[in-house]
């Protein structure tokens, strides 16, 4: 079991900041990384070419670790999640006899390359949303999308979590159904991956996309993504000259290649080797590695548990532990709670959690401890009465 890590981040001692689901701190060993790249490039003769190729490489081994792919060809390097779902969305062919499945309120990185396909095809989007009912909510929602893939649909999209609420969704039933029905399966991992376990080798995705700057506790621009088979002769959305077979050659680049590099690569931005972003983000993978993601996701899974009774105690509602995880979970007040003197009282108490729709979003690593939950349990009380604290 892990202890609290806090120490090996820069956070100050009055702040509870447990809002890694919005951006992650940075670790020390992180910062330093990022530091120490921008003194490098005070230095340019210094950056060698092995400089724009060979970070890469370790990066995307050290990714492929942590969700459990045996080959790092197949991780691109992406600045965002939507830039990932672009390139993905580029090579799906519809029609108006299609359809594409997403989930009500996803995150918009996972909503605009699907609507302009489909407005550009005529395949429809299914949103599924949430159940209007409290519990539980999980369970019928997972049902609804399993229900909702049929002959047509072509592919879903959706996170292993929802982003707001953190209500789990079921990868594996949802791959059986989709590769019954030959649909692709698209995962937004930002919200799980480097928190939660995820293994590419049991739930076999089409492709992952996932922003670096929360769970991966990596800086921002600083994205991977995974690509599959179906995409290994794709077109990417840009033109770089770093994805083309035999870059290394620097003396050669203007006996411009017509082939890609394999599998994945294509995919990957350019100015992949971005010489600040890949030597932290390489330092936060390492860190989650020797943690472990089940660890985390454990130890957030400790500190949490309590307070969740408390918090149902008050009136409280949140997803049943079956259908959400540990590192994100959304509290919806008690009828006698108010959410402006809830905020209120974050603020007053500096607390750093976030409202998303009429839910507060609780979102902890390990550098949060007891004493943060303490607080935020304090806060949602001190939010029932007239009570307000100064
Ligand atoms: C589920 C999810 N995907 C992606 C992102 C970030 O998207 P992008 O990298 O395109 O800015 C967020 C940010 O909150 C998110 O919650």
């Amino acid at each position: 079991m892990l202890d609290c890590q806090k120490d090996k981040f820069n956070l100050s001692e009055e702040i509870s900041y447990i809002n890694c689901a919005y951006m992650s701190p940075n670790l020390r060993t992180v910062e330093q990384a990022g530091v120490q790249a921008i003194l490098q490039k005070s230095q340019p003769w210094k950056v060698t070419r092995s400089d724009f190729f060979a970070p890469v490489e370790k990066l995307k081994s050290t990714f492929a670790k942590l969700i459990n792919c045996p080959d790092s060809q197949r991780i691109a390097i992406i600045p965002s999640a939507s830039y990932g779902i672009a390139s993905i969305v580029k090579n799906v062919h519809a029609t108006d006899k299609d359809n594409i499945i997403l989930v009500g309120e996803g995150f918009p990185s996972n909503y605009y390359s699907w609507k302009k396909l489909s407005d550009s095809t005529g395949a429809e989007i299914k949103i599924i949303t949430a159940p209007q009912i409290s519990s539980p909510k999980g369970k019928i929602w997972n049902k609804n999308i399993l229900d909702a893939i049929d002959e047509n649909t072509i592919a879903i999209a959706l996170g292993n979590i929802h982003w707001a609420d953190g209500t789990l969704f079921d990868l594996e039933k949802i791959r059986e159904k989709t590769n019954k029905n030959k649909a692709l399966m698209i995962i937004d991992g930002t919200q799980s991956i480097g928190a939660y376990p995820f293994d590419i080798q049991s739930v076999k995705p089409d492709a992952l996309v996932c922003a670096g700057y929360k769970w991966l506790l990596g800086p921002y621009v600083s994205g991977v993504g995974y690509f599959g088979e179906k995409f290994d002769s794709g077109e990417p959305i840009e033109e770089n000259w770093i994805n083309r077979l035999d870059s290394q050659q620097f003396e050669n680049l203007v006996n411009y290649q017509p082939d890609y590099k394999t599998q994945a690569n294509r995919y990957s931005m350019g100015e992949q080797s971005n010489f600040i972003g890949v030597p932290m983000l390489q330092k936060s993978l390492d860190q989650l590695l020797e943690w472990g993601v089940e660890n985390i996701q454990n130890y957030c899974k400790n500190i949490t548990q309590k307070p969740i009774e408390k918090l149902l105690d008050m009136g409280c509602q949140i997803e049943e532990e079956n259908y959400r995880v540990a590192h994100l979970f959304g509290v919806k007040l008690s009828s006698n709670m108010d959410m402006k003197k809830l905020k209120f009282n974050f603020e007053k108490n500096k607390l750093k959690v976030s409202q998303r729709g009429d839910a507060i979003r609780v979102a902890p690593h390990v550098y949060n401890n007891s004493e943060d939950f303490e607080k935020l349990i304090y806060c949602f009380k001190r939010s029932t009465s007239q009570k307000t604290i100064f």
